[in-house]
């Protein structure tokens, strides 16, 4: 079986919010044809804003001071990129379809099933979700062997990494057009089951939690607790700098989210200074404080 990547050219990334807009920005730089789509137009072009100020960043990097050359790669990219609010009608020219939407089980089984008819019998359907299980976000669809993964992380131009989730009936044809998609986007491919979080999240989660818990014990300070994993651990960040980057909202749902999976692992029982921060709004660098103050 081979990969089909030569067929993939256009690319439909529904949910224009934080991840759908990097991941739509990043597949226009590798050359796809590329059509975000979102419940209003306001979303739309609030999204915009953001792949244009991506594309910049990513521009400056690639072209240090050349303004030409960083033009000119701004408004290459953006002519591959259109918008919608229409799903079911520019679904018909997808070829690979990420979804992207909120991290709502119905919600993502609703979408897939809307579009399971009308797309070419060859599209491929992605999720991104961090969380659920792609077999079950692809319950009502009739083209399993076409359903995966896309597992990306935020910031999308930045994060190398992209996790390919293969649930049993996913095609080796399938698997390897995308792995070969993540290669176009510039990412490295790892390749997990359907299993809970993947790697990285199922591996992340216990740790962080576990810091939290060493600090509420007063184990030991958010600051010697970061050092030591710096130094002690080779991680480049410690972890409550870490909660800080990826938002104590973020984690505390990420929590939750473990804490119904295993009612029983205290590892993910609820944490009370996790749950006053988010109450007081201290969510990390987005709000100028969090574990840290970055005021
Ligand atoms: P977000 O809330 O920033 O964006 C979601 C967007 O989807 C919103 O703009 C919303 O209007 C739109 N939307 C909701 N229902 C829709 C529908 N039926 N049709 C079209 N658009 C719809 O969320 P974010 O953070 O971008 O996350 C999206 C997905 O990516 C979630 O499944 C999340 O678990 C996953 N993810 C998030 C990461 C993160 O760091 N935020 C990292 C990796 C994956």
């Amino acid at each position: 079986m081979t990969s089909n990547i030569e067929n993939i050219k256009n690319v439909v990334v529904v949910g224009a919010g934080l991840m759908g807009s990097g991941i739509a920005g990043m597949a226009a730089v590798a050359g796809f044809q590329v059509t975000i789509v979102d419940l209003d137009k306001k979303l739309l072009e609030k999204s915009k804003e953001q792949i244009a100020i991506t594309l910049e960043r990513v521009g400056r990097k690639k072209f240090k001071q050349n303004e030409t050359k960083i033009n000119e790669f701004i408004q290459n990219s953006l002519r591959n990129i259109s918008d919608s609010t229409d799903l079911l009608e520019v679904v018909k020219n997808a070829d690979i379809v990420i979804e992207a939407i909120v991290e709502n089980l119905e919600a993502k089984q609703k979408m897939f099933q809307s579009i399971d008819k009308i797309a070419k019998p060859s599209a491929i359907f992605a999720s991104n979700t961090s969380a659920l299980p792609i077999r079950e976000i692809s319950k009502n669809s009739t083209r399993l062997d076409r359903f995966c993964g896309l597992h990306f992380f935020n910031p999308v131009a930045v994060m190398k990494l992209l996790e390919v989730i293969r649930i049993p009936e996913t095609s080796e044809t399938t698997y390897k057009t995308v792995m070969d998609f993540g290669a176009k986007m510039g990412k490295t491919c790892v390749t997990c089951k359907d299993t809970p979080g993947f790697i990285v999240n199922r591996l992340l989660l216990p740790y962080m939690s576990e810091s939290v818990r060493m600090l509420e014990r007063g184990d030991a300070s958010k600051e010697d607790i970061d050092m030591a994993m710096k130094l002690g651990a080779g991680m480049p960040m410690g972890p409550f700098e870490l909660s800080d980057l990826v938002g104590i909202d973020t984690m505390k749902n990420a929590r939750d989210f473990y804490h119904r999976m295993a009612p029983e692992n205290e590892l993910f029982f609820p944490s009370p200074l996790i749950n006053k921060m988010v109450q007081e709004g201290k969510l990390g660098l987005k709000t100028g404080e969090g574990f840290y103050n970055y005021k």
